[in-house]
């Protein structure tokens, strides 16, 4: 079997918010291969984070792609503003929309690419319909709303049965996972199909950042 590139996408939820220009110009000098942006509106996850003017102000010290996690409720009316702010890659989860595939045709006519998250308890036939519609499926494996919560692995089987599809139809659709990975677990993730990790706590509250970066990527 190739060995593939496994991608890091550091999650800015766990950075210093007195100096974010600060933690991109860091992440930029590192092995980072995104930029996870947790957004959330106090209404569809009990925690409030950040919305796009902050974005769009932020997002000029970052070289790396945003990869942008939509946790609001609406959330097909505000695409436009994340886009327009930044971002890569738009995520959002499917309890947040009424209509799956016109939340995903809104993102692409911002010409970005296009992310699900799904939830531990959400079953993955919320979102094969419209697999070949989306770039990146993430898997949470925690409940959204906060950093440094426990990794949840019984979201694992999931992700093996989704990578597993994404193979068979030879579809590009990566598959990123979200929530409590750390050096324990972030192996039996990669094995279970994981493409890209995102980390918070692992990364930013380790002593030295670039190499937890590199670890997570080598396991
Ligand atoms: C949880 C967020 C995660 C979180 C990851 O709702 O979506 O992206 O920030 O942080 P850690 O790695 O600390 O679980
Ligand atoms: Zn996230």
């Amino acid at each position: 079997m190739v060995h593939k590139k496994i991608k890091v996408s550091p999650s800015i939820l766990s950075a210093d918010f007195s100096k974010l220009s600060w933690e991109l110009e860091r992440l930029n000098h590192s092995d980072a291969d995104m930029v996870h942006v947790d957004v959330m509106d106090g209404h569809f996850v009990p925690n409030l984070t950040f919305g796009p003017p902050l974005i769009k102000s932020i997002r000029k010290y970052s070289k790396l792609p945003f990869d942008v996690h939509l946790m609001i409720s609406p959330v097909e009316i505000y695409i436009k503003n994340y886009a327009d702010a930044g971002a890569d890659i738009i995520s959002f989860h499917p309890e947040a929309t009424h209509n799956i595939e016109k939340t995903i045709k809104v993102i692409k006519d911002c010409k970005k690419k296009v992310g699900v998250a799904i939830n531990p308890k959400t079953s993955l036939n919320t979102i094969l319909p419209v697999l070949n519609q989306i770039d990146q499926v993430i898997i949470m494996s925690v409940n959204p709303g906060f950093a440094g919560q426990k990794f949840m692995p019984e979201v694992l089987p999931k992700m093996s049965e989704l990578r597993k599809i994404i193979n068979e139809k030879k579809l590009k659709t990566e598959i990123e996972i979200d929530g409590g990975i750390d050096f324990d677990n972030a192996r039996d993730a990669i094995q279970a199909g994981a493409d890209i990790l995102v980390s918070g706590t692992t990364i930013f509250n380790s002593s030295n950042f670039n190499d937890s970066i590199k670890k997570l990527s080598s396991f």
